[in-house]
């Protein structure tokens, strides 16, 4: 089996405030997108990771790794990104050279997830599962809604039984050749890889996930991070 890594972003990340693309901005002094690559880098299934910068950063992408040494075993790409996330990760895959069988892609704004983590993602391909995600159980109740853009209260419709429920993270790891025919017949804009796969009447299976792979998307979770991160060293 060989292993390769897909990681978007392309993103801006609106949602943290003003500042530099998601992906570039520093937690503890490295940008969050080294501490992804290093990451999946880590696991040592891992031959090859691809980076999908944004459209207008690739050679700032490019010149950060030239910075930040990789293991001597992984190879390393960067390819411009795309308008969506899906966008971004289909380009992705079209830069893999041939001879991939598991794919793994991984959001630049989860930095922290442990290897122990991206290593079961990838065995639980390997035993033949077309499509995994690390996931963990929900803290808090989640309500439906129907969404109001008006401002006004929205209605509650329905509150799954939580222990039903579960938050999925990256890194999502895929059959090589069942994503790119999803990616294929798909059009339709997801959030989320392995929800494609479903689409196409597949399998997808969990495993369980890390608090530490939490994804990066407010400001409070750039000081949790950085706390997480001075914790590892301490
Ligand atoms: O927006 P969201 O939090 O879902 O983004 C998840 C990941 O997808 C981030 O790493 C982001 O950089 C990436 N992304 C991308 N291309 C886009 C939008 C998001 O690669 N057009």
């Amino acid at each position: 089996f060989r292993t390769a890594a897909v990681i978007p972003a392309a993103g801006r990340g609106v949602r943290l405030g003003p500042g530099a693309p998601k992906a570039l901005r520093a937690l503890n002094g490295t940008p969050m997108l080294v501490h992804a690559v290093r990451a999946m880098a880590a696991s040592r299934s891992v031959a090859l990771v691809v980076v999908v910068a944004p459209p207008d950063g690739a050679t700032e992408v490019k010149n950060l790794f030239a910075e930040h040494a990789l293991p001597d075993r992984t190879d390393f790409l960067v390819v411009p990104g795309g308008e969506s996330r899906q966008e971004s990760v289909k380009l992705g895959l079209e830069a893999l050279p041939p001879g991939f069988d598991v794919v793994l892609v991984h959001d630049a704004a989860r930095p922290l997830v442990p290897v122990d983590t991206v290593d079961a993602v990838i065995e639980a391909v390997r035993d033949g599962a077309p499509a995994v995600v690390p996931a963990l159980p929900l803290a808090d109740t989640v309500k439906q809604v129907e969404p109001r853009t008006d401002g006004s209260p929205e209605p509650v419709v329905a509150t799954p039984e939580r222990s039903r429920l579960r938050a999925v993270q990256t890194p999502q790891g895929f059959d090589h050749a069942t994503l790119v025919r999803a990616h294929e017949s798909v059009t339709e804009n997801v959030t989320d890889d392995a929800s494609m796969i479903e689409q196409l009447g597949l399998p997808v299976v969990v495993v369980p996930g890390h608090e530490e792979a939490f994804k990066v998307t407010r400001p409070l979770d750039l000081v949790l991070a950085e706390a997480v991160l001075a914790r590892r060293r301490a």
